[in-house]
């Protein structure tokens, strides 16, 4: 979908179809010239109540009223909410240049967040399919305001473009996404911007550089794994490096500790983490924000095979942290830690990562919050404050040196897996903690917003999640002076 804002009146956009809010206790701010909105009002057909609909014609062209709901409850995620749910009746509708009207004194996030909102609504993945599908959806969105709002318009359009093409990477199915594809993908956005450059290491470099945890898993796969760092540097900027940190796990059966059949389909999404990440940098590129990220990217199968780990076996991470590998389906952990010690030594000087790691926080936050846990209290704030101003939210769940005590080895130093799985997304959290060190640190379990965000812009399907979070993270913390 094309995107175009102006400060030419909606009529005079050359839409076919356009969408006029409505706050509580507030009529329309311009009416069509035979008074059409203002009835559509009257007759209680059109509500100010959030997300309730109406439309009408008028001056040839097709009108939706659009209910917003009180003007201070109006934040820039209810907006999304709301081109989304307008885009739907507009689909219907078969409209092919659809026109937002800005409601009056909002922000110029609000007029980005319509633009969120409807390119992520419009998101489709359909790949796969031999028909095309019915409803195609508007070719162009057009948001009308007095003010230039283009570059905030145009942010948010890269912003979702990139969370879509994460959508597109997490729904392509396992047999194609491989870790190899996911590297082809790193190469394009390297190749596209100058800022950035990739170096990819192969099983051969993951095993030569001492990575006992990464190759443990990638073992029992006959895919060759992928350690990816795509490193933006824009040049002559202040401020510390920001580490990205993704999960990549292209398809997750559990290995020997299998997952049982009936939902391990989903596990093709295991990989969401890193194509959050992956996307998000070159959104950052291409924003040239200024800001230096070192993104690294695990990319692995975790399979069933004669060569694969088993329970019980030892391994030795990059970092010289011996563990004991006594649940096999454990293995984001196993490929993070080796992925947080190498960000550290590119120069990573702030670390984030994002993971499809624990079953526990589905059970905790479902499609609502993200899990945060993190080292550091003003690094975590930065993070949530990101999840807010994008609609991504997080809720902070604690670490403790008791939590830490858990993931103590019996015959090493650490063990992937807590006995009954007490307190597991805490004490996978308290393992990648050993990796992180002091480095300000914060960990995102994304298992519950991966593949259904539950929001009317993301809901069934790869979400997205993450991008537009990381993008904002990395637009508020780069150059900025030191936290502490
Ligand atoms: N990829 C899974 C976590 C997951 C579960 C993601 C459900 C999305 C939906 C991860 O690798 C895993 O298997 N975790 C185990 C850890 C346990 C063995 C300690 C889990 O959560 O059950
Ligand atoms: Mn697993
Ligand atoms: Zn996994």
């Amino acid at each position: 979908m094309e995107i175009r804002s102006t400060t030419q009146a909606p009529p005079d956009t050359g839409a076919d179809t356009i969408v006029v809010g409505v706050f509580e206790g507030e009529g329309v701010a311009h009416d069509t010239d035979d008074g059409a909105l203002a009835r559509l009002l009257d007759s209680g057909e059109a509500r100010p109540r959030f997300r309730h609909l109406a439309h009408t014609h008028a001056g040839g062209r097709r009108w939706i009223l659009a209910g917003l709901g009180a003007r201070d409850a109006f934040d820039p995620e209810r907006a999304r909410i709301a081109a989304a749910v307008a885009l739907g009746r507009a689909r219907e509708m078969d409209a092919r240049v659809l026109c937002w009207e800005l409601p009056h004194h909002v922000t110029n996030e609000h007029a980005g967040a319509l633009v969120e909102g409807t390119l992520l609504a419009a998101y489709a993945y359909s790949a796969w399919k031999s028909e095309p599908p019915d409803a195609t959806g508007p070719e162009e969105l057009v948001v009308s305001a007095h003010h230039d709002v283009g570059a905030a318009a145009d942010a948010a359009r890269v912003g979702a473009e990139a969370a879509n093409a994460a959508r597109d990477l997490a729904n392509a199915p396992a047999n194609e996404m491989t870790p190899e594809r996911l590297s082809a993908r790193a190469r394009e956005l390297a190749d596209r911007h100058p800022s950035l450059s990739l170096e990819v290491m192969d099983r051969a470099a993951i095993e030569e550089a001492g990575m006992g945890a990464f190759a443990a898993v990638a073992r029992g796969s006959d895919a060759e794994p992928q350690l990816i760092t795509l490193s933006h540097d824009p040049g002559d900027v202040a401020g510390p490096a920001l580490g990205i940190v993704g999960k990549a796990v292209t398809f997750d059966t559990g290995g020997y500790s299998i997952k049982p059949a009936a939902r391990m389909h989903e596990m093709k999404f295991d990989m969401s983490g890193g194509a959050a990440v992956l996307e998000a940098t070159g959104a950052i590129a291409a924003l040239g924000l200024p800001v230096r990220a070192v993104s690294v990217v695990g990319a692995t199968e975790n399979m069933v095979s004669g060569h694969a780990m088993r329970p019980g076996d030892i391994v030795r991470a990059r970092s010289g942290v011996t563990i004991e590998i006594n649940n096999t389906d454990a293995e984001g952990r196993l490929v993070l830690a080796d992925c947080l010690t190498h960000a550290i030594e590119r120069g990573a000087e702030r670390l984030v990562d994002m993971a499809t790691l624990t079953g526990g926080i589905v059970t905790t936050f479902g499609p609502v919050h993200a899990g945060l846990m993190g080292n550091d209290d003003a690094w975590c704030d930065a993070v949530l404050a990101a999840g807010e101003a994008t609609g991504e939210r997080l809720w902070r769940l604690p670490l403790d040196p008791l939590y830490a005590d858990m993931v103590k080895g019996r015959y090493a130093d650490i063990m992937n897996a807590v006995e009954g799985r007490k307190a597991h997304s805490i004490t996978a959290a308290e393992f990648l903690h050993r990796f992180a060190g002091d480095v300000p640190w914060a960990h995102l379990d994304i298992a519950g917003v991966s593949d259904d965000a539950g929001r009317p812009y993301a809901a069934k399907g790869a979400s997205g999640w993450g991008v537009r979070l990381l993008l904002e993270l990395a637009r508020t913390s780069g150059g900025a002076p030191d936290m502490h």
